[in-house]
């Protein structure tokens, strides 16, 4: 299988990073073809809100995110990464997800991805609680949902938050996604 890994922090050596780099590592030792995109690496322009997309599923403005939603297309499965910042994702995140509106099937000429492609979603944050975990996590079923990606299953790590952190905890995430690919 062809699985994305779309990394949702603006760091692309940190906590959120490592997370997902120890689930791709476990995948490519399976044999799937992996590719990992940082958003925070992308020349991404906020949604200006337009509304255009409604009726022509194409976007007006033009930079990386016709890489990335081609990405998306070759995919089959899609894991999405977010770290807490503030309680939410990072604002590089919700941009994204913003500009993925002309994808969107609230939306009367919305584009849309093939049928099939599976989703998980993956948070990090550096407090204790699970509560801003959870949050992370439904909001990325919530982008999938609108997408009709199916999502199958999720991971966390809590006090987590560097990379070397993350990395000293390899086999709690493992675990957690043992059953993934
Ligand atoms: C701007 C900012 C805001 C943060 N807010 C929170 C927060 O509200 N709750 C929390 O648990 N951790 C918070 N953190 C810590 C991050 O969740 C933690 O460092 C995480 O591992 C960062 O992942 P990254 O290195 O992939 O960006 C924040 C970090 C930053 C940089």
């Amino acid at each position: 299988m062809k699985i994305l890994f779309l990394n949702g922090s603006p760091n692309p050596d940190g906590a959120t990073a490592a997370i997902l780099s120890v689930i791709q590592g476990a995948a490519e030792e399976k044999g799937h073809i992996c590719r990992c995109i940082c958003l925070g690496e992308m020349d991404i322009h906020f949604c200006v809100g337009c509304k255009s997309c409604y009726e022509t599923g194409t976007c007006c403005q033009q930079d990386d995110m016709d890489e990335i939603h081609a990405a998306m297309e070759e995919a089959d499965v899609i894991v999405m990464g977010l770290p807490s910042y503030w309680g939410d994702m990072p604002g590089h995140a919700k941009t994204f997800i913003d500009r993925t509106t002309p994808y969107c099937d609230t939306n009367a000429g919305h584009s849309s991805f093939s049928d099939g492609k599976i989703g998980y979603a993956v948070a990090v944050r550096a407090g204790p609680t699970t509560r801003e975990s959870d949050h992370l996590i439904a909001s990325i079923e919530h982008f999938y949902g609108h997408l009709h990606i199916e999502m199958k299953g999720s991971a966390y790590l809590t006090l987590a938050d560097t990379k070397e952190q993350v990395l000293a905890r390899k086999e709690e995430v493992l675990a957690q996604c043992s059953e993934w690919f």
